[in-house]
């Protein structure tokens, strides 16, 4: 791909803009100085009209074509080049884009940001890749009436300045960065400032719709990942403050901007009425975008392919600040049961691609963002290189990395080099093995082999750390029969990091000709008596996986759900429904995986209970059931509650209370209702943009609107194309294929998405996509009647 830095190398950008959020403008100027390298240079500049170009005062020639600017100038020279352009501001959240939220029946506008991976070139002309590092200089011009809160990456220089009409908003020049990271935001907002240990100001800035209590614990978690990356990176926070802020429109979760972090409501806000699963992922959210500020922002990728230089590490060191922040989370557990469940899940699938992987295509950086690999893979790699040097001299060697790189671009091959002087063994070697290829070994007796869901192997190899039955590494081990039974016999006297290993190892083995299915049934009851919930959160998978086995309303699923509320019952009698004060969090998020059972087996005791505790005024339901109550509340009257469910998902604010409505109303049972839902996925002023997916993945839970889900998706393919981001699009085909039971639905299926399997975007996920569906098919065929056969 052509690299412009090869080109010119810019040094400073003087961006002035000039926004006006109700006519949905964006007018600008840029001064950029650099150097010339050759007499032919180009800048990325997409979406937006180029006025003029200027050098030394004087008119250049210039051309605009495919999102490029060209000029002729003096190679090899210092050129300071202003450029005139205006265009409109976006409206899909990417680049400079708009975004809505309603406070007191009026709508109010916000304007923010998002320019990872390449959308800064669709704000303004520059050099859009990672390695052309500069400082900016900053000032945006709004009308004075908006009497708006202007936010950028640095404090404001002077106060702002009113000239006919206007308001000028001037900033601080930013350290050197990359351009991905510039970030500027606009509109209302309620806020508070706190200052962390090492004197750095912290403001989070929420909605005036959403509950001002919520800025509290993000402000808390942000103050104590900074002061614990100061001091474990050894290197200071670089700038005065950091501001996070929440924007009511947001393509992804979270967005590292340097010291103008930007989230989704539902990823930063939280308080005490929030679930502990909702304030635990706030919080690793903030920590991972914080720790972006070290790594990621201070020292960047030198290119797209080594993204996973920067997610992978933040990925788990999110992990290491929460746990130190706050210790009874037991935050790691998360972490095993979540990341590396769905990394050990998805790398076991043929044709997934490798943590690393080279970008060819403008269009595919967008498909480097595998969640379960670049992120979770990515992460339990960096965690087992962790382990393997050990934590202390481990951060050693990255202390020494930020000290050598900052303000610069590196390549994976730096970071070994780092935290070679600390290691006994080549990292360099061992590291590139693992990030470089996909999939993972399985052990047996020793022996290694590529483990994959299809059944098959390869010749794929990779250097051993010692194995360990604990978490640590990125393979499984497939224990013999008896070896199995030997390791759950003494299951009490195991570490929770083993016993997970125990139960993930063998859930990923039933999925393939390894380990029967039916045999699963079998395990299950022998821990009607656990009560970890990490542990639970492992058997609440395994219960999953086995639904695949029972056609929806089948006599045989009757069964299943009566096995289940057996399964459940120990703990559903030892915890009761209602929360009770002095509880261990174990317990609380416990009695919630315990529930979701219930509900799913239509336990009718429990669906009854969990109804008589409905409030109307929702935020006065216990956090950690309030989902349950409202769905079971929903369940039992949903003729009555459909309506009434849907009003409130459009005039709740609270993110997390909103998705209960929707989960309510997507298990819709009633023709009449499930009527009504299909419109809703061409209503963005109803169900956002940002949350499509989600509602689409929901109507593909319901096996009653399971089909139709796909239907529409087929009919409305370039709707929604046209209303999803680059990065997202992927998702549809993804979620899709892992609901896919039925041939004929999958032959459907790739009747349509087989004309897509070259696009850049899509034909990695296409093609994983037919190896799941197909492994899945062939369990199916091959395991059913044995596990129908055990319940009988
Ligand atoms: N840098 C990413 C967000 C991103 C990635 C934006 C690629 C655009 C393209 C950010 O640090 C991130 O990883 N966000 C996650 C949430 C996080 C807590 C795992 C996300 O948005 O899913
Ligand atoms: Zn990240």
């Amino acid at each position: 791909m052509e690299r412009l830095l090869e080109y010119f190398t810019p040094e400073n950008y003087q961006l002035s803009l000039k926004i006006d959020k109700h006519k949905k403008t964006r007018e600008g100027k840029v001064v950029i100085s650099g150097t010339s390298k050759v007499k032919n240079i180009k800048f990325h500049c997409v979406g937006t009209e180029v006025d003029y170009v200027k050098s030394s005062g004087k008119n250049l020639d210039f051309e605009l074509e495919d999102g490029l600017i060209s000029l002729v100038v003096a190679p090899k020279s210092d050129l300071t080049l202003e450029i005139g352009f205006h265009g409109a501001l976006n409206e899909n959240m990417q680049g400079a884009y708009l975004s809505t939220y309603k406070y007191k029946n009026k709508e109010e506008i916000v304007v923010s940001t998002q320019f990872e991976s390449h959308y800064a070139r669709e704000c303004f002309p520059c050099i859009d890749e990672p390695a052309a590092k500069a400082t900016f200089d900053l000032e945006i011009t709004i009308p004075e009436k908006d009497n708006d809160i202007v936010l950028a990456n640095t404090p404001l220089s002077r106060h702002p300045e009113l000239d006919s009409g206007s308001m000028k908003y001037v900033f601080e020049q930013t350290p050197r960065m990359s351009t991905y990271l510039l970030a500027f935001v606009i509109g209302k907002f309620q806020s508070e400032t706190i200052k962390n240990k090492h004197g750095v100001e912290i403001t989070t800035y929420i909605p005036l719709n959403q509950r001002k209590e919520t800025i509290a614990f993000a402000n808390e978690i942000a103050a104590g990942s900074l002061d614990f990356y100061d001091d474990l990176f050894k290197t200071p926070y670089p700038l005065k403050k950091l501001d996070q802020v929440a924007i009511p429109d947001f393509e992804a979760g979270a967005m590292e901007n340097w010291g103008l972090v930007t989230y989704r409501e539902s990823c930063l806000l939280a308080d005490e009425n929030s679930s502990l699963d909702t304030k635990k992922s706030v919080a690793t959210t903030i920590s991972h975008e914080l720790s972006h500020q070290w790594f990621g922002n201070l020292v960047t990728m030198e290119w797209w392919d080594d993204l996973w230089l920067n997610e992978s590490f933040a990925s788990v060191i999110e992990y290491l600040a929460i746990d130190k922040i706050h210790p009874e989370y037991n935050i790691w557990e998360e972490f095993f049961t979540g990341s590396c469940l769905s990394a050990l899940s998805r790398d076991a699938l043929p044709g997934v691609q490798a943590v690393q992987q080279p970008v060819n295509d403008p269009e595919e950086i967008s498909t480097l963002f595998d969640a379960a690999i670049v992120y979770a893979k990515g992460a339990h790699l960096m965690l087992m290189l962790m382990r393997l040097i050990g934590e202390e001299k481990f951060f050693k060697g990255i202390s020494d990395y930020f000290k050598k790189h900052a303000y610069k671009n590196t390549k994976g091959d730096d970071l070994w080099s780092a935290l070679q002087p600390y290691a006994d063994f080549n990292v360099k070697e061992f590291m590139h093995a693992w990030i470089s290829q996909p999939g993972y070994p399985y052990i047996t007796d020793g022996n290694a082999q590529r483990f994959l869901l299809s059944g098959e192997t390869d010749e794929t190899t990779w250097p051993l750390p010692e194995i360990t039955d604990d978490m640590s590494g990125h393979y499984i081990l497939n224990l013999s029969g008896p070896e199995f039974e030997e390791a759950l016999g003494k299951f009490a006297d195991l570490s929770l990091e083993q016993r997970l290993r125990l139960l993930i190892d063998r859930m990923l083995l039933s999925k393939t000709p390894l380990v029967s299915s039916s045999s699963l049934l079998d395990l299950l009851p022998k821990f009607k008596n656990e009560v970890s919930v990490s542990v639970w959160s492992i058997l609440l998978s395994i219960t999953t996986t086995l639904r695949l086995f029972f056609p929806p309303e089948s006599e045989e699923e009757g069964k299943y759900k009566n096995f289940l509320i057996d399964f459940i019952t120990p703990n559903l009698t030892r915890l009761g429904i209602s929360p009770k004060s002095e509880e261990s969090d174990n317990d609380l998020r416990l009695r919630s995986i315990i529930l979701s059972l219930a509900l799913y087996s239509e336990h009718a005791p429990t669906l009854e209970a969990l109804a008589e505790l409905y409030d109307e005024d929702a935020l006065k339901i216990h956090p950690e059931i309030r989902d349950y109550v409202i769905i079971a509340n929903f369940r039992l009257n949903e003729a009555e509650m459909f309506d009434k469910y849907l009003k409130l998902y459009q005039t709740t604010s609270d993110p997390e209370l909103k998705f209960s409505y929707l989960l309510s109303i997507v298990s819709a049972k009633l023709p009449e209702n499930i009527e009504k839902l299909f419109p809703l996925l061409e209503k963005p002023e109803i169900v956002k943009p940002q949350d499509h997916l989600y509602l689409y993945i929901y109507l593909r839970r319901n096996h009653r609107t399971k089909e139709k889900a796909l239907d529409w998706l087929i009919e409305n393919w370039d709707y929604t194309v046209k209303i999803t981001g680059e990065k997202s699009i992927e998702d549809y085909p993804r979620y899709t294929a892992g609901t896919i039971y039925e041939k004929a639905e999958s032959e459907k299926f790739f009747a349509f998405f087989n004309k897509m399997k070259d696009s850049p975007v899509l034909k990695r996920t296409l093609a994983v996509a037919k190896t799941e569906i197909d492994s899945r098919l062939k369990l199916i065929a091959t395991d059913q009647a044995d596990v129908l056969r055990k319940l009988a």
